[in-house]
């Protein structure tokens, strides 16, 4: 395989020339924020966190699925580079389900990460929010479809890595949904419980089931048990 020798920053890079220009770039020690990149598993430029400028480029292009070219001129930190990133985590924001407090993944959240780095103290667009229900039945897996950001990478993990193939996308726009096809609970899915669409979730939409969600099981499943007794009707003396 020949080798192409881009600028990046104004620093020469040469890489293969099967390379993205994030590779071309963390190759070359220059960061490039990611947030749907999931190397050789979700490449698919969906989240737009990743963005560069290009020279002769009319719009902004994904890094993580821009393929190099010999002579290519990149700029990676320009003030319209810098603004399209802080309004892409903005607008993810604006209908995530805020409760960073509360969440499994606070300060191990990779959106949170970002809206720090991008120095998000507000949130700037304020939007229709995502309220649906969370889904607790699955034995080991909890599923909290207001945190997800749809970045696709538990998806591409349970098809692509496990060939297991519950998870996918739904609708479109607003309503566009990741979680088991057909709209199901994980528990009517044939899921194998393996946990790595957690591990490949950036925030807390997929966590681990804990000894506490067994508790509100137990809760619920015995009030589903209760025989309610109703008081006996009192008679005028
Ligand atoms: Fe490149 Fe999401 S990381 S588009």
């Amino acid at each position: 395989m020949s080798n192409v020798t881009l600028t990046i920053d104004g620093q020469r890079v040469t890489v293969p020339e099967n390379y993205t220009v994030l590779e071309a770039a963390r190759s070359a020690g220059i960061n490039i924020p990611t947030l749907c990149y999931l190397k050789e598993i979700n490449e698919v430029g969906a989240c737009r966190v990743c963005v560069v400028e290009v020279e002769g480029a009319r719009t902004l292009q994904a890094s993580c699925v821009l393929q190099v070219e010999d002579g290519m001129v990149v700029k990676t930190n320009t003030k319209k580079v810098r603004e399209a990133r802080k309004a892409v985590v903005e607008l993810m924001l604006s209908s995530h389900d805020r409760k960073c407090l509360t969440c499994e993944r606070n300060n191990k959240c990779e959106l949170q990460n970002l809206a720090n780095e991008f120095n998000i103290k507000e949130i700037s667009f304020e939007g229709k929010m995502k309220v649906e229900t969370v889904d607790m039945k699955s034995t080991s897996i909890v599923r909290d479809p207001n945190k997800c950001v749809l970045c696709g990478r538990c998806v591409s993990v349970c098809n692509r890595v496990q060939n297991i193939g519950v998870l996918g996308f739904a609708n479109r726009g607003f309503e566009t949904k990741v979680g088991p096809v057909a709209e199901k609970s994980i528990s009517e899915v044939p899921c194998i419980n393996c946990g790595q669409c957690i591990t490949a979730c950036p925030v807390g939409a997929l966590r681990e089931k804990e000894s506490i969600d067994y508790v509100w099981d137990a809760i619920e499943d015995s009030n589903k048990h209760v025989v309610v007794q109703t008081a006996p009707a009192i008679r005028a003396a």
